[in-house]
């Protein structure tokens, strides 16, 4: 589903965010990507979502090589890939709906079909009761669960979540990671980016860790074959 080859990434200012980078995601996978802070996590979300591209290498999503994209081609990848972020990231002039209804909205959905997913995927993640909400009303547990609404919304295979949890108490995050875990069983791959030791620790998922630029481990749990 997700494919990196020898993928290396320069910034323009020469620092050497990912150096020579392989790995495979399978469908319906949940992946951590961890590190300590300036390892590499978010470039490589980035470069998932391109919005960098790699210095050399190969990047495959669903079996298109998306360093080939054009820039024109990229709202394809928004359909395949919703995001999620530490900062929420919400539109603060549209409420808890219309934000929802904006990602329908931008890959041309139609309207009924909006009517009828919005208050259905506000439901899943909780939040439906405040969907006349700005999002300064609502505390930040609340929000990240409108941003899941909005990742998901589209039935997107893919979710890339970078610290999710990163701005969020510890019982909050847990709800956040409660969330991930549903979406990811009703059968969305699930990549997420975080240096919370004790979600990754208790979760016991597959563990992809980056130092200075260079994948030093990937975990696989229950006979996990990690080349397929
Ligand atoms: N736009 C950029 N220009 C130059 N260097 C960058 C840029 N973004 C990130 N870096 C550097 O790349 C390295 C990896 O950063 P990042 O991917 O953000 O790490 P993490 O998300 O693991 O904290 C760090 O040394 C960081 O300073
Ligand atoms: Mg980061």
């Amino acid at each position: 589903m997700i494919s990196l080859q020898n993928v290396s990434k320069t910034y323009p200012n020469g620092t050497r965010a990912m150096k020579n980078v392989s790995l495979n995601i399978k469908k319906g996978d949940f992946v951590f990507v961890v590190g300590s802070s300036g390892s590499g996590k978010s470039t490589l979300i980035k470069m998932l979502l391109k919005e960098e591209d790699p210095t050399s290498g190969k990047i495959i999503v669903n079996n298109k090589d998306i360093t080939k994209l054009k820039r024109k081609q990229v709202p394809y990848l928004r359909r395949e890939i919703g995001t999620v972020f530490q900062d929420f990231r919400l539109l603060p002039n549209k409420t808890v709906y219309d934000n929802v209804a904006f990602a329908m909205q931008v890959v041309e959905a139609n309207p009924k079909e909006i009517r009828r997913a919005v208050p259905v995927t506000l439901g899943l993640v909780g939040i439906a009761k405040k969907f006349k909400c700005y999002p300064h009303q609502l505390s930040g547990g609340e929000q990240q669960r409108v941003a899941l609404a909005r990742a998901i919304v589209n039935d997107s295979p893919i979710l890339i979540a970078d610290e999710p949890t990163g701005n969020l108490d510890p019982e909050t995050a847990w709800e956040i990671m409660k969330l991930l875990q549903d979406i990811n069983k009703r059968g969305v791959t699930v990549v997420m980016a975080t240096h919370e030791k004790e979600i990754v620790d208790t979760l016991r998922k597959r563990v992809i860790e980056i130092d200075n630029g260079v994948v030093i481990r990937d975990s696989c749990e229950g006979g996990y074959d990690c080349e397929d």
